[in-house]
C-alpha cells in the first residue's frame, strides 16, 4: 500500500520528509491492531447508516469492503506500508482503493483518538481474557502439586533462615491466592475500561445525530464513556493492565527465585525437568535453571513498561497529545511477556519433582520447632514472653553442647523449667508441629486439605 498522499494532506504544501514518516509512523506495531480496527468501522458504520447519516447502501458497501479486506489481512496478502502512518489509515486507505468515494464516509463523526482507544480496548478485552485462562491453568497444576505433596514437609523460612516447619502444600497455595488476587485485580481493571469511547471524536464530540447506544450494543460494551475529553485523553486503564501484569510477574518471579535457590546442590530440594534447564557451554557438568531466570529477568522488563506508560502519562495537557502513540509498545510488550511467562512457569511446574526426603531432613535441623516448645510451655500457663526466654536459653546451651531439641532428656529439659513433662518429646515432632497449627490459614494436613476443598468447590461453581 505505497504512495505518498495522506488523508489529512489537504492543508500541506509539502510532502512529510522521508524521516519524519519513519519516525512518526506507528504501523510497525500497531498492525497487530488490524481485526480490532475493522471490527470497530463495522459497528461504526453500522450505527452511521442507522442514523440516516450514510445511506443503507453505502454501509453495505463499506461493510462488505471491510469484510473483505479483513480476509485479506488474515492471510497475509495486503503489505503495510511506512506511508500509511497507523493502522488506521491503513485500512481506510484500502477501503478507499476498493470502494473509491464511498470509503470516505466512514471516517464520519470520528477521530483516529476516539479509534484507536477504542483499538486498544478492544484488543485488551480479547487478552485479559486469554490472561485469566492462563491464571486458571496455572492454579489447576498448583493444587495438583498440592495434592500430590500433601506429605510433604519442609522447612518454612522468614529471613532466609530456617523459621518453622510448613507442608510443601501448604507454600503452593500460598501462590494461588496470590494468583487469585491477580485474576480479581485483572477483572476489576477490565470492568474500568470495558466502556465505549466511540463517538468522543477527536476531543469535544460530535454535531452528526450518532447513537452511542447502538455502537456500545453492537461492540458489547455494557457501559459508554461520559466525558469526550477524557476519554480521548485516557489511558489510566493502560497503567492499571501493566501494573497488573507487573504483579503476577513480581509473583512468578517470587516463585523462580526459591526454583532457582532449591535447585542448587547445596539445597537440592527441587529437580526442574531437563526439558526446562539448559547447559553450559563450558562446564559439562552443568544444569542451569535458565526459564527460572529469564521468568525473573522479564519481571524487570515489565516493570520497564509500567515506568515508561506512568512517565508518557505524567504532564500532558488535555487531550490527545502524540505522545500518547508510545502507549502501544509497553503495552503490548506486557501483554506478550506475562502471556509467555505464565505458560512456560505452568510446565515446568508441573514438570519439577520435589525431593521430600532433603526437604524433610532440612527441616528437622535448625531448631525450627523452638516455637512449639514456647508453645508447650504456654499451655501450662507460662507468659509467653517468659516461654520465649526459657527456650532460647535451652537454644543456645544446645549450640553450646552440640544438641539438638529432640535428643536433650526430659531432665535436661527441666534443668530450664521445672514444668515440662515426658510429652515435649512428642510436641516437637515435625509432623506434630505441622499438624497442630490446624485453624484457618494454618498448615495442618487437615487444614490445608480443608482449603484444596474449597478451592476445588469454588472452582467447580464459577
Ligand atoms: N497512531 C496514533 C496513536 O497511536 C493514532 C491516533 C492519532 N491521532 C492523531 N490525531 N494523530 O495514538
Amino acid at each position: 500500500m505505497a504512495g505518498n498522499k495522506k488523508p489529512w494532506s489537504g492543508r500541506f504544501q509539502k510532502p512529510t520528509a522521508k524521516n519524519v514518516e519513519k519516525f512518526t509512523a506507528s504501523i510497525s506495531f500497531d498492525q497487530r491492531l488490524y481485526k480490532y480496527d475493522i471490527e470497530g468501522s463495522i459497528a461504526h458504520v453500522t450505527m452511521l447508516a442507522g442514523q440516516g447519516i450514510i445511506t443503507p447502501a453505502e454501509a453495505g458497501k463499506i461493510i462488505k469492503a471491510l469484510e473483505s479486506i479483513l480476509k485479506d489481512m488474515n492471510q497475509g496478502k495486503i503489505l503495510f506500508d511506512l506511508s500509511d502512518e497507523d493502522i488506521h489509515m491503513a485500512i481506510e486507505r484500502e477501503l478507499i482503493r476498493r470502494t473509491g468515494e464511498t470509503g470516505g464516509k466512514l471516517h464520519t463523526a470520528r477521530s483516529r483518538n476516539d479509534q484507536i482507544v477504542l483499538d486498544v480496548r478492544l484488543f485488551l478485552r480479547r487478552e485479559v481474557d486469554d490472561i485469566f485462562l492462563l491464571l486458571h491453568k496455572l492454579q489447576e497444576q498448583l493444587v495438583r502439586s498440592a495434592k500430590n505433596e500433601i506429605s510433604t514437609i519442609m522447612p518454612g523460612y522468614t529471613h532466609m533462615q530456617k523459621a518453622q516447619p510448613v507442608l510443601l502444600a501448604h507454600y503452593l497455595l500460598a501462590f494461588w491466592d496470590m494468583f487469585a488476587r491477580d485474576a480479581e485485580r485483572l477483572q476489576n481493571c477490565k470492568d474500568r475500561f470495558n466502556v465505549l469511547p466511540l463517538g468522543a471524536a477527536a476531543l469535544a464530540g460530535t454535531t452528526l445525530p450518532i447513537d452511542r447506544r447502538q455502537t456500545a450494543k453492537k461492540l458489547k460494551f455494557p457501559v459508554i464513556s461520559q466525558n469526550s475529553m477524557d476519554t480521548v485523553a485516557d489511558r489510566d486503564f493502560i497503567a492499571e493492565f501493566i501494573f497488573a501484569a507487573a504483579l503476577i510477574m513480581m509473583h512468578l518471579s517470587r516463585f523462580c527465585e526459591d526454583l532457582v535457590l532449591w535447585s542448587t546442590d547445596e539445597f537440592g530440594f527441587v529437580e526442574i525437568s531437563d526439558a526446562y534447564t539448559t547447559g553450559s557451554s563450558i562446564m559439562p557438568q552443568k544444569k542451569n535453571p535458565d526459564v527460572a531466570e529469564l521468568i525473573r529477568g522479564k519481571c524487570g522488563r515489565v516493570y520497564g513498561d509500567l515506568l515508561a506508560i506512568m512517565t508518557i502519562l505524567k504532564g500532558l495537557p488535555m487531550t490527545y497529545n502524540r505522545d500518547l502513540q508510545e502507549d502501544k509498545e509497553p503495552l503490548f510488550d506486557a501483554v506478550d511477556t506475562v502471556k509467555d511467562c505464565l505458560s512456560i512457569f505452568t510446565e515446568m511446574i508441573g514438570q519439577t519433582k520435589f525431593h521430600s526426603a532433603k526437604m524433610y531432613q532440612a527441616a528437622y535441623g535448625g531448631f525450627s520447632t523452638a516455637t512449639d516448645v514456647a508453645e508447650y510451655l504456654v499451655k501450662k500457663g507460662v507468659p509467653f514472653r517468659k516461654s520465649h526466654e526459657i527456650v532460647g536459653k535451652i537454644v543456645a546451651y544446645c549450640l553450646r553442647n552440640k544438641k539438638n531439641l529432640d535428643n536433650l532428656s526430659l531432665a535436661d529439659y527441666q534443668k530450664f523449667y521445672n514444668g515440662f513433662r515426658a510429652d515435649i518429646q512428642e510436641n516437637i515432632k515435625l509432623e506434630k508441629a505441622v499438624n497442630s497449627r490446624n485453624h484457618i490459614g494454618g498448615t495442618a494436613t487437615a487444614a490445608v486439605l480443608k482449603r484444596i476443598r474449597e478451592i476445588e468447590k469454588q472452582s467447580v461453581q464459577k
